[in-house]
């Protein structure tokens, strides 16, 4: 099922999500489902909130189905590791069109649970460094732009309110 994906304004992208504890049948088709919804909407990674469903858990390809052993399912997951730092453009499916520059460990570690509640480390770099990062924000209720100056933050804010009041957002 693809679920159509939340975009910023909407609460449940800025509250902690809850615990996965149950790692059953309907986790699974929640990932899978995950999967799906990131893809039709031409994302590399995907948050449960940003489909409107306050869980942690987070699914990854950053080869964008080019190598199906690229794809990683987070449950749980927490940044364990850092290195480096590293600039780069960096979007997010619920702040479609807008793109800033975030700098960003450039080596990183996560450790998570799989989907059979197994603990799991994945680590990456530069990509999927960034993924890992950026999905793993989103399970605390952070998004990419509270990485970028205040200012630009408010710039892009007042963009998305006058959107919003022409009903396009
Ligand atoms: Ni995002």
């Amino acid at each position: 099922m693809i679920y159509p994906i939340v975009k910023f304004g909407d609460p449940v992208l800025e509250k902690p999500a809850a615990t996965v504890t149950d790692f059953d049948d309907e986790l699974r088709k929640l990932a899978d489902d995950m999967f799906e919804s990131m893809y039709a909407a031409h994302g590399v990674g995907l948050a449960a909130p940003q489909i409107g469903i306050s869980k942690r858990i987070a699914v990854i390809d950053v080869t964008f189905k080019e190598d199906p052993n690229a794809k990683i399912v987070l449950v749980n997951p927490e940044i364990v590791h850092t290195e480096g730092r590293i600039s780069s453009n960096e979007g997010c499916l619920s702040l479609p069109e807008f793109r800033e520059k975030v700098t960003r460990p450039k080596r990183v570690t996560a450790r998570a649970q799989d989907l059979h509640g197994k603990t799991i480390e994945v680590s990456g770099e530069e990509l999927l460094a960034r993924a890992l990062l950026h999905e793993t924000d989103h399970l605390n209720g952070k998004l990419y732009i509270h990485h970028v100056s205040a200012l630009k933050r408010d710039l892009i804010k007042r963009k998305i309110r006058k959107l919003m009041k022409q009903g396009e957002w």
